[in-house]
């Protein structure tokens, strides 16, 4: 195994807090800086905002000046989101998530952030302005969606994708910089929602697997 994708956990940070940190919220920023590019003043959508990817989007997405409509499938994950930061919440169990968008955000978003997919994508695909961007980052869904292609055409949407891979060399040390900056001055801090021990894997995988964990679940190889 190569060493080259490891990295030394800042002083000061214990390693719960690196453990929680790592993927999630380099996935996060580097989609939120890099692709989604946001800026101060920005509307930015959060899908999955109680979720890992989720979570830390609107955490990074506040950071970076956004203004943040989380959306989630439960009240006690839309709460977690408000308490770092977003200032709109929709649930989307509880009614027509396309309205809640339109209605929430009259002059549309610049950027929508989706590690979900499935049933979700379409109507989130239709929140941004004319030019705004639409990324695609994961499924935990378990559905790839298929979009109606002239969405794109009629409402002038970008969708883009975040891979690790495609963020070119000097931005991805720069984004890197910025996020280990955050870590060390604690303007970020990972939302930890349940600890297990190593016996208990099972039950903590369930969890995540069934859309239940709220930010990350850490495993405690020593408990
Ligand atoms: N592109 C990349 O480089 C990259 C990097 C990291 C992760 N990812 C991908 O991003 C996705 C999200 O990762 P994550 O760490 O945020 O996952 P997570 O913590 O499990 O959160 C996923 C969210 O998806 C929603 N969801 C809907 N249906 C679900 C289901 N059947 N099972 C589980 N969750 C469901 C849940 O939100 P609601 O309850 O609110 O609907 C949940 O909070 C994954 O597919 C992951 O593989 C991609």
């Amino acid at each position: 195994m190569s060493t080259a994708g490891l990295s030394r956990i800042p002083t000061g940070i214990d390693t719960e807090t690196a453990a929680a940190f790592g993927v999630a919220y380099r996935t996060a920023y580097h989609t939120l800086r890099s692709v989604a590019r946001v800026r101060a003043g920005d509307e930015l959508v959060v899908l999955g905002a109680g979720g890992g990817v989720g979570l830390a989007a609107v955490q990074l997405g506040v950071r970076l000046g956004a203004a943040v409509t989380a959306v989630a499938s439960s009240d006690e994950k839309l709460a977690v989101a408000r308490s770092y930061g977003a200032c709109r919440l929709a649930n989307h169990r509880s009614g027509d998530i396309r309205a809640a968008l339109r209605e929430a955000l009259p002059g549309g978003a610049d950027a929508v952030i989706d590690p979900v997919g499935g049933e979700l994508s379409e109507p989130a695909l239709r929140a941004p302005r004319r030019g705004g961007r639409f990324v695609t980052v994961g499924y935990a869904s378990g559905v790839i969606p298929r979009i109606p292609l002239n969405l794109v055409l009629v409402k002038g949407v970008q969708v883009l994708g975040f891979q690790f891979q495609d963020v070119a060399p000097a931005e991805f040390q720069r984004n890197e910089d910025e996020l280990r900056e955050l870590l060390t001055a604690g303007r970020v801090v990972p939302h930890i929602g349940a600890r297990f021990a190593l016996a208990e894997t099972a039950r903590a995988l369930r969890r995540v697997a069934d859309g239940r964990a709220i930010g990350k679940v850490l495993i405690d190889v020593n408990a």
